[in-house]
């Protein structure tokens, strides 16, 4: 698992599109993390949504997702339609992927207003969100949207978000600020401290 900065997204799978901006059907993307790195031009679907699993898997190895949850998320991906080594990037909603306990901020469609009472206000004074604080803001998903599945996963789901885009604290510890949450969960951009210098 990465501790530093050094091991955020590197400069091997970007090329000159990547840059931010708000791309086709980016709405239809219930996801957070796949968001961005698609407005990131990270993430290349056909013009379909159509997204090879091999080329998912190098997006993910290329942020530093470790080889297990790595697995995990390609394999859930892969099963999500019926062509094998690919999934619909906008497909995902109401997918086998599509889970209890979730926010609710992107699924079943775009809320901007849930973003404060389901994440932001869970974080500390100094507007950080660390590990615990993410628990908490699942916990309260669970108990309003119950399930032992999306228990399981939402927390997958937050451990590989402070993992890829965390910003690292005098401890070492992972955090996200709000306005990283906010730029991740509605317009899918990558915390700018930790990216302006790696995404070309
Ligand atoms: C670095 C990798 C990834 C990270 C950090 C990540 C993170 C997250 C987070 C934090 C959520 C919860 C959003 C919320 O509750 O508001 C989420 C939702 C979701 N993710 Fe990802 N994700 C990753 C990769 C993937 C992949 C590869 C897929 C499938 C191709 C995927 C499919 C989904 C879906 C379908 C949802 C919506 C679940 C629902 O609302 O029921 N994610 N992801």
């Amino acid at each position: 698992m990465p501790t530093t900065d050094e091991t955020t997204p590197s400069n091997s799978t970007t090329t000159g599109e990547g840059v931010w901006r708000e791309r086709p059907n980016a709405d239809k993307i219930p996801c957070p993390a796949l968001l961005s790195f698609y407005n990131n031009g990270l993430l290349h679907p056909d013009e379909h949504g159509n997204v090879t699993t091999a080329h998912l898997d190098k997006v993910l190895e290329s942020v530093g997702v470790g080889t297990g949850i790595r697995k995990a998320l390609v394999t859930g991906a892969d099963n999500t339609d019926e062509i094998p080594d690919s999934f619909n990037l906008f497909a995902l909603r109401n997918s086998s992927l599509d889970h209890s306990g979730s926010t609710g901020i992107r699924d079943p469609e775009i809320s901007p207003a849930k973003l404060d009472n389901a994440l932001l206000k869970f974080s500390d004074e100094s507007g950080r969100m660390y590990a615990e604080h993410f628990a908490a803001a699942a916990n309260q998903a669970q108990l309003q949207d119950p399930g032992f599945k999306g228990g399981v996963i939402q927390t997958i789901e937050f451990t590989a978000l402070l993992q890829v885009f965390g910003r690292v604290d005098e401890s070492n510890k992972r955090y996200v600020t709000i306005d990283d949450v906010r730029g991740l969960w509605i317009d899918g951009k990558y915390p700018e401290k930790l990216y302006k210098n790696s995404i070309t």
